[in-house]
């Protein structure tokens, strides 16, 4: 159960994406990191690639240096990232799978095949005091692995729930995630969760009040095009203020 209210991560891959468009300084992730904070966010999330697609190192560096906010540092299980991690020692680190010619993180990792390689990760990071979640698909079986490997947080990944068409499809993911949730927390584990979540979506998500965080990037990003990066993640804000409540 919470007992605090539900944490919002604002995700700004997606603002390095268009400036990495033109290869120049704008827009700059960290301007929409600190306009993220003066609009009441409870964290802030960016994915360093192994391609450097979005977020760069020096993206990285400035966070952590110029953000009050916690940053979550999502990577993958690779050497050359654990070292990153473990130089900036971020507040958090959420370990997702990665693969080079995919357009965006397509699906939870496998903790049950890949145990065995991310749990020298897994320890690495725990030893460093860095908050370890992993990001996986809303199954027993992955939660039972996540709990082994000894991490205290897991995001549970919302993709297929926000791809599906709202109705039938929706609403047995739904139970999925729910399912997931609830176990989650017989195990003692923290639950977070995101991917692809939108004003349209994300309530039902948020009224999981095991649910402690979500994760929210390119929906919010996008929207900012429309209505500014403020009213977007206020609108963000109280919709999942008004799930918790009603
Ligand atoms: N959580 C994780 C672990 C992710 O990999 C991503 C995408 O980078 C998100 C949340 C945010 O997803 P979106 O940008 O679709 O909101």
């Amino acid at each position: 159960m919470r007992t605090n209210k539900l944490r919002l991560g604002i995700n700004i891959d997606h603002v390095a994406t268009i400036r990495n468009a033109r290869g120049c300084g704008n827009p700059d992730p960290v301007r929409a990191a600190l306009i993220a904070a003066e609009s009441g966010a409870d964290g802030i999330t960016a994915h360093l690639r192994e391609d450097r697609r979005h977020i760069t190192d020096t993206d990285i560096r400035r966070l952590c240096a110029e953000i009050d906010l916690p940053l979550n540092l999502e990577m993958a299980a690779t050497d050359e990232m654990l070292a990153i991690a473990l130089k900036h020692a971020p507040h958090a680190a959420c370990i997702v799978p990665e693969k080079r010619e995919e357009r965006t993180t397509e699906g939870g990792l496998d903790v049950v095949g890949g145990f065995n390689t991310l749990k020298p990760f897994v320890a690495r990071l725990n030893d460093a005091n860095i908050r370890v979640s992993l990001f996986i698909e809303p199954s027993l079986k992955a939660l039972d692995a996540a709990k082994a490997l000894d991490v205290p947080v897991v995001e549970l990944h919302t993709g297929a729930y926000c791809d599906a068409p709202k109705g039938p499809k929706r609403a047995a993911i739904l139970s999925q995630i729910k399912a997931a949730v609830a176990h989650a927390e017989t195990l003692g584990l923290e639950c977070h969760a995101g991917h692809g979540l939108t004003f349209e979506t994300v309530q039902p998500i948020a009224a999981l009040s095991a649910v402690q965080e979500l994760n929210i990037g390119h929906f919010l990003v996008g929207e900012a095009i429309f209505v500014g990066l403020k009213a977007s993640i206020l609108e963000m804000r109280r919709l999942m203020d008004e799930a918790q409540t009603s």
